[in-house]
């Protein structure tokens, strides 16, 4: 403060030496202007050159509102006497003054300083000797505004607007002097101009402070949806202008559309029947009176929609689709179109249908197709082994081994998991056809066996079973294979039987022969491990003799075991005549005699277990003395 008030003097110092002379009598100078800010103190300095000194002179202080005004208010007097502030005045509590002559200036102090004290202050010395001189010195009065507000458009502005349409306001308060708002877009100012309106309203508040406030109209463009808005503040304050800006803000521009897009949004690639069908549109304007409609336009039926689902779509889904974006105010229409193909594959036909009987030694022609929007490609298959890939199937000198059923399979390759098949079932037609002819010599230790007869023909033969001696035997299953016919029988074998299958249709018969050998067990004394061998051997159904090495040891066991019995017997005998001649002689005691008495008794026992003996499982349950034990205990 200090440094600008010595400031001020030497400015007002310049100024009085610049027009030193031109005043009459006492020369005063004072500053042009003194700037403050509102409710601060100003300084207001008058100077004067008198050869009479302070003592012999009157100041005096008036205010005039209005500068060069006539209509002045006096509010200060001094002379060698009294120092008088004038009572009644704006002034009379907030004013003082100081200096006293020695430095041939006085200052007038305003405390607490007001809007409405802006005027000029007129200093008068008036010398006893010398006459009068005044000086006048304009207080200007500064008060900073708040910070400025802006205020955006929340509805949005459409391109299509014929005026210049309202983009925000900005407001600016309590300033003074009045404030300037100036309206920036993307750091250009806008005036008022062709498609550009600004308008401003200024209010006095009752303190006299301003406050202003802008609007914005103007003519959109579809790039304005871009563009950043604001306001700029200026104003001034003591020796200087200021400025504030506001926030940036956007406005929605709402702009028409040029150009429609409609796309399969999925599925991606080819179509097939039974796909879901997702169509977008979207068009390249943001306009909410824009409406999209979806056109299927073989069917002239329309979705209001962008994004259409079309669900299970078939063949007839197919076509062209538009995507129509009409503007409800305008009623102007633009659109584009996309054509959709719904690829198809019907099931496949096979002909002759489901099933086929040809001849032995003849030939068959099959075809199989289904019809596609895609190429389509066959492949014939049987027993999952690939036997064509033409829609022909063709069987050259029809066999047994070609019957069965064919399976066909149409595939398009554009498109995963698109196919369709279809059967069909041969029968070769012809006199019965027996296979597996090998085992038909059996020999067995069982009391039953199985016999399998396996047939092939058409019509299925009848299969019998009849044994030598002119016996028919009841097959205990029959079952329909994919060739023929497989019958199975259970034969009881008491001796070596020879058994038939006969399998007979309308085009012949073929017969096949089963020798059945029946194989007795010899049952001795053997060992334990033997008799587990035999047992092994039973439970098979079908043995040839020379499949079973083991089998020809336990015949040479029975032989070697039989011949020591025979001689064991045959000694016991000539052991027993000799005893029996001795006793009859009186020579040996009878103690000695029952002893081999029993022995020979349970020798003789083992003899005839063996004679009876024709099932095996009660030779294994034997003991070695011959006793039986119960098959529980084993
Ligand atoms: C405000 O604008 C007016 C007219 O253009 C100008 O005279 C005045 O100096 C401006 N005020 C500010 C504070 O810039
Ligand atoms: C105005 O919009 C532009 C472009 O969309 C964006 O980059 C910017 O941040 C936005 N400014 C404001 C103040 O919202
Ligand atoms: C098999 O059956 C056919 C028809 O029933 C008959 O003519 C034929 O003699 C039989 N053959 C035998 C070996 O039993």
């Amino acid at each position: 403060m200090a440094l600008r008030d010595t400031a001020s003097l030497l400015v007002g110092l310049l100024a009085l030496l610049h027009t030193w002379g031109a005043l009459a009598d006492v020369e005063v100078n004072m500053e042009d202007k003194v700037e403050v800010f509102s409710q601060g103190t100003a300084q207001i300095t008058c100077m004067f050159k008198s050869a009479e000194g302070i003592g012999g002179m009157n100041i005096q202080w008036f205010y005039a509102k209005h500068s060069g005004s006539k209509d002045k208010q006096r509010i200060y007097f001094q002379d060698s006497i009294v120092k008088t502030v004038d009572k009644g005045t704006p002034f009379t509590d907030r004013i003082s003054m100081n200096g006293t002559g020695a430095t041939e200036a006085v200052v007038l102090t305003i405390s607490n300083v007001q809007l409405r004290d802006e005027g000029e202050f007129i200093c008068i010395i008036r010398s006893l000797t010398e006459g009068a001189g005044e000086g006048r010195t304009k207080l200007m009065v500064f008060a900073v505004p708040d910070d400025p507000t802006i205020e955006g458009v929340q509805t949005g502005v459409s391109v299509n607007e014929p005026n210049p349409s309202k983009i925000g306001s900005c407001e600016v308060r309590k300033g003074y002097p009045k404030p300037n708002i100036t309206w920036y877009k993307n750091n250009t100012p806008l005036r008022n101009s062709p498609g550009v309106e600004v308008s401003s309203f200024t209010t006095t508040e009752s303190s006299g402070l301003y406050s202003v406030r802008s609007e914005l109209r103007m003519m959109v463009k579809k790039d304005d949806k871009d563009a950043e808005f604001y306001c700029e503040v200026t104003y001034f304050v003591p020796g200087a202008t200021m400025m504030k800006e506001t926030a940036h803000i956007n406005v929605t521009v709402y702009y028409p559309p040029t150009a429609v897009n409609i796309w399969v949004e999925s599925p991606k690639g080819k179509i097939k029947e039974g796909d879901t069908i997702e169509l977008h549109c979207t068009d390249n304007g943001n306009s909410p009176s824009s409406v999209i409609t979806i056109t299927h336009l073989k069917d002239d039926i329309s979705w209001e929609t962008n994004e259409k689902l079309l669900e299970n779509v078939t063949r007839h889904d197919s076509g062209e689709y538009a995507c129509t974006s009409e503007d409800m105010n305008t009623f102007d229409d633009i659109s584009s179109n996309i054509t959709v193909f719904v690829n198809y594959l019907d099931p496949a036909v096979v002909r002759p249908k489901d099933t086929v009987v040809v001849d032995k030694g003849d030939d068959l022609t099959a075809t199989c197709n289904a019809l596609s929007s895609l190429q389509t490609f066959p492949e014939w298959s049987k027993n999952g082994h690939r036997v064509s890939d033409a829609h022909t199937l063709i069987l050259k000198n029809a066999t047994f081994d070609m019957a069965g059923t064919y399976s066909c399979v149409v595939t398009v390759r554009d498109i995963e998991g698109m196919k369709t098949s279809g059967e069909l079932r041969v029968h070769v037609q012809g006199a019965p056809e027996i296979i597996k002819k090998d085992s038909t010599e059996i020999v067995t230790f069982e009391e039953a066996v199985e016999l399998s007869c396996h047939v092939r023909g058409y019509p299925s033969p009848t299969i019998t079973w009849t044994t030598s001696d002119g016996k028919v035997i009841k097959s205990a299953s029959e079952t329909e294979t994919e060739e023929g016919t497989q019958s199975v029988v259970s034969v009881k074998v008491a001796s070596n039987i020879t058994a038939y299958c006969n399998a007979s249709n309308e085009h012949g018969t073929d017969v096949v022969t089963f020798k059945i050998k029946v194989k007795t067990t010899l049952h001795t004394t053997t060992q334990a491990t033997t008799t587990t061998t035999i047992t092994t051997i039973s439970s098979a159904t079908v043995v040839t003799e020379t499949a079973n090495p083991p089998k020809q040891i336990v015949k040479e066991t029975n032989g070697f075991v039989i011949a020591i019995i025979i001689i064991f017997i045959l000694l016991l005998a000539i052991l027993g005549s000799v005893l029996y001649f001795l006793y009859k002689k009186g020579k040996i005691c009878g103690r000695s005699g029952k002893q081999d008495l029993s022995k020979e008794r349970s020798s003789k026992d083992n003899i005839v277990v063996e004679m009876k003996s024709d099932n095996t499982e009660d030779a294994i349950l034997l003991g070695v003395n011959g006793e039986k034990q119960p098959p529980n205990d084993q």
